[in-house]
């Protein structure tokens, strides 16, 4: 298994390059829909490099928290990553938003599987209670992973995207953490 990293805030430009050739995946070659854009719209633009470098350093349940774990390849490039982010609002500090990917070459290969676990980790040491993610209803392989993982859908965007001349219904797919002891005294 390779190594995974946690993404600082130098990595902007290494980060934006694999997303580019991620969502210029999305729906091609026999792939599922899962970038809401028919052409990558360029993960680069300086308000992305701002957001990223910032959010990153916001400590954990925060607003506007973000950490994020990748995976490179021998010449370095990001091939997969996770991506985990707090709400902009304290009320909301007890649940996250998941986001993950690998490029083609790189799935099946149990690497979302160990990210997943990263994921769930995380939330169990810095007492975050509910994980949200949202995925499009086409992404079989996706789907599949999370629910080995215990997701469960909880709402259903029918028709929210019109992509490649299809509908795509948007899912999003939600995971209770059990609260540690630590976080139940809170409210004993
Ligand atoms: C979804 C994704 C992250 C899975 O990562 P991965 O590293 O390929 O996953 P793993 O190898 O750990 O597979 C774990 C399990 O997920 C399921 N799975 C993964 N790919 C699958 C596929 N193509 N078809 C059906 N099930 C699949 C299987 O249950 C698999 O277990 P198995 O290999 O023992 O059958 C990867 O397919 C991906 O990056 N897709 C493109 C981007 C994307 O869809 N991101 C999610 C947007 S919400």
């Amino acid at each position: 298994m390779p190594d995974i990293v946690a993404v600082t805030p130098e990595d902007f430009r290494l980060w934006a390059e694999h997303i580019d050739r991620l969502f210029r995946e999305s729906g091609r070659n026999g792939q599922p829909l899962f970038s809401p854009f028919e052409e990558a719209p360029g993960a680069s633009s300086p308000e992305r490099q701002g957001r990223f470098e910032s959010s990153l350093v916001v400590p954990v349940r925060e607003p506007g928290w973000m950490r994020a774990w990748s995976v490179q390849d021998p010449a370095r490039r990001i091939v997969c990553h996770l991506d985990l982010s707090g709400s902009n609002i304290p009320s909301e500090n007890h649940r996250m938003t998941l986001g993950i990917g690998c490029e083609q070459g790189f799935r099946r290969r149990g690497i979302g599987t160990v990210l997943m676990r990263l994921a769930l980790d995380f939330a169990s040491e810095h007492g975050i209670e509910w994980i949200d993610l949202f995925v499009f209803g086409e992404n079989a392989a996706a789907i599949a992973l999370y629910e080995r993982f215990g997701f469960a859908e909880s709402g259903r965007r029918r028709d929210r995207f019109r992509l490649m001349g299809r509908m795509v219904d948007d899912v999003m797919m939600t995971l209770q953490i059990p609260p540690s002891a630590e976080s139940n005294a809170i409210w004993a």
